[in-house]
């Protein structure tokens, strides 16, 4: 069973569907005053699945305030991962938001599924339904945030008609279906992009980014204006996940305080 330890806010779930600037009000956080909008969401595709609670209790221990589930089923992408079981078990394990990414054809089908299941965000790809208005409105009236997710080849202003049904945009970094690629850079233009359209029609979403997040590329996409941050391979690939979240979240805090 996973635990919330001292470490960390009472309840982060909570603080996370209050908002991020609930963040500011633990000391834990204390350090990363200016970083209050940003948020780390470890992806557990990276995870040694056979010890994923603990895992995952380093993670939250080193400053993760959501985790990322990523779900594939071997047609929208090249790869098979998980479905509502694990969600499931991981929602009796952990009270983290579980920010579930369906890599999935047919989302609607499946949605349902995945919130009784205990997902908290659900975010579906623009280029995996056919009628996008339709899914967004599904994951809504399933009482989860709603998230839409655009692959590195598909142009932000795709989402023009849909950005004010929605609580984040996540922003693919990678061609989605594998952790551990590399970062592809147009996608730090996307995330300014999408500030641009945020400002000029008013609306109030949040943006997520996901894939080759590291220490190395996490400074451009926050500068950028990436505030939820999904990384992997950089929290679980190697060394300890506590260490590796909190450097992590070190860098984008102090590139905030680049921000212009
Ligand atoms: C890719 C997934 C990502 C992936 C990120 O299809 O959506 O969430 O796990 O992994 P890293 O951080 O290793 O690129
Ligand atoms: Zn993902």
């Amino acid at each position: 069973m996973l635990r919330v330890g001292g470490r960390q806010p009472p309840s982060p779930r909570a603080a996370a569907e209050a908002g991020a600037a609930c963040v500011l009000q633990f000391g834990e956080f204390s350090s990363l005053e200016s970083s209050a909008l940003i948020e780390l969401a470890p992806s557990i595709l990276s995870a040694d699945f056979a010890r994923l609670a603990d895992e995952v209790t380093l993670a939250v221990e080193g400053g993760a305030t959501l985790l990322h589930v990523d779900v594939m089923d071997g047609h929208f992408v090249p790869n098979i991962t998980i479905g509502p079981p694990v969600v499931a078990s991981l929602r009796k394990a952990t009270e983290l938001p579980l920010d579930v990414h369906l890599m999935i054809e047919n989302p609607d089908l499946y949605i349902p599924a995945f919130a009784d299941a205990g997902a908290d965000w659900i975010s579906v790809h623009q280029e995996a339904t056919r009628h996008l208005n339709r899914s967004l409105d599904l994951v809504r009236e399933h009482g989860c945030k709603v998230g839409v997710v655009i692959n590195p080849a598909t142009p932000v202003q795709t989402l023009g008609e849909v950005l004010d049904m929605v609580d984040f945009v996540l922003v693919m970094s990678v061609n989605p279906g594998f952790g551990g690629q590399k970062f592809i850079p147009g996608s730090v233009e996307k995330i300014r992009k999408l500030v641009t359209m945020r400002n000029a029609k008013g609306v109030n979403f949040r943006i997520e980014v996901d894939g080759g997040i590291a220490l190395d590329t996490v400074g451009e996409v926050v500068r950028a204006g990436a505030e939820i941050l999904v990384a992997g391979n950089a929290v679980f690939g190697r060394g300890n996940p506590k260490e590796n979240a909190e450097k992590l979240l070190k860098a984008a805090h102090e590139a905030t305080l680049q921000k212009v």
